[in-house]
């Protein structure tokens, strides 16, 4: 296990209890910046994990001769071990502890590229909506951009205080089952603060805060690696409904299945 470059202020651990998100300047080095950077290139570039829907379109119906709005890799780590021992890794690690406490473990990784000029946005959205409602959740994403993060190539905007929040109704982009991707019916997102960091920067969010990156439109790939941490989840006494999570038939879950027989 490496060791960590980043450990919390009091004042960051009582901002992020506070508002839902936290935004820092470095939580690794250069070097492995340009190391990661060049992992995550060589797994999209060979589709890894497509034929087990861990590659697909986030943002879009995921037909294999069709280019993809917004390609996501589920669990690059398992794909590339040297992802895992990383100082990233363990800055998510610590940062996660301070956050949430002392049981809090990687759950895991994912991969969001956003093409030059032709990435789509990511709508506003609650990360626990992607998941099952039968659990409690205490977790957080940690998702660091492996270039500069701007406005103009989509860094993350986050709604503050939003994470006090129940998960509010989510529907898949465009209403189209076939997208993977969700998007709250509706939320007051005017009090949106967006957060540009420098290339291995990050900005840390709780699974309920409601959050956005906008579309991409410079000339450059806007490459993002998140690592989620959290408490493990809790089996909840009070059952609740995501019928957005049941409506799905997505190209990915299809593959998903096939390979699983
Ligand atoms: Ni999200």
């Amino acid at each position: 296990m490496k060791t960590p470059l980043v450990s919390l202020s009091p004042a960051q651990i009582a901002s992020f209890a506070r508002e839902g998100y936290l935004r820092m300047e470095s939580i690794t080095t250069p070097e492995e910046v340009e190391s990661i950077r060049a992992v995550y290139d060589r797994l999209f570039a060979e589709r890894r994990g497509r034929d087990v829907g861990d590659q697909f379109d986030l943002g879009g119906t995921d037909e294999d001769d069709r280019p993809a709005a917004l390609p996501q890799i589920l669990h690059p780590s398992t794909y590339a071990p040297e992802l895992a021992d990383t100082v990233l890794r363990a800055g998510a690690e610590a940062i996660a502890r301070a956050l949430l406490g002392p049981e809090a473990v990687f759950i895991e990784d994912h991969a969001i590229l956003k093409p030059a000029r032709h990435g789509a946005e990511t709508p506003w959205h609650q990360d626990e909506a992607y998941w099952d409602p039968a659990f409690d959740y205490s977790s957080l994403s940690v998702w660091v951009p492996l270039q500069e993060a701007t406005i103009e190539n989509g860094c993350m905007a986050f709604v503050p205080q939003s994470h006090r929040n129940e998960v509010l109704p989510h529907h898949p982009i465009g209403h189209d089952p076939r997208v993977h991707g969700l998007e709250v019916d509706a939320a007051d997102v005017r009090a949106a603060v967006y957060c540009p960091i420098p290339a291995g920067g990050a900005t840390v969010h709780h699974c309920r805060t409601l959050h956005y990156a906008g579309p991409n439109r410079t000339g450059v790939p806007r490459r993002a690696y998140i690592v989620t941490l959290g408490v493990p989840p809790r089996r909840r006494a009070a059952p609740r409904r995501f019928p957005w999570r049941d409506e799905r038939q997505t190209a990915r879950d299809r593959r998903a299945g096939l390979a699983k027989g």
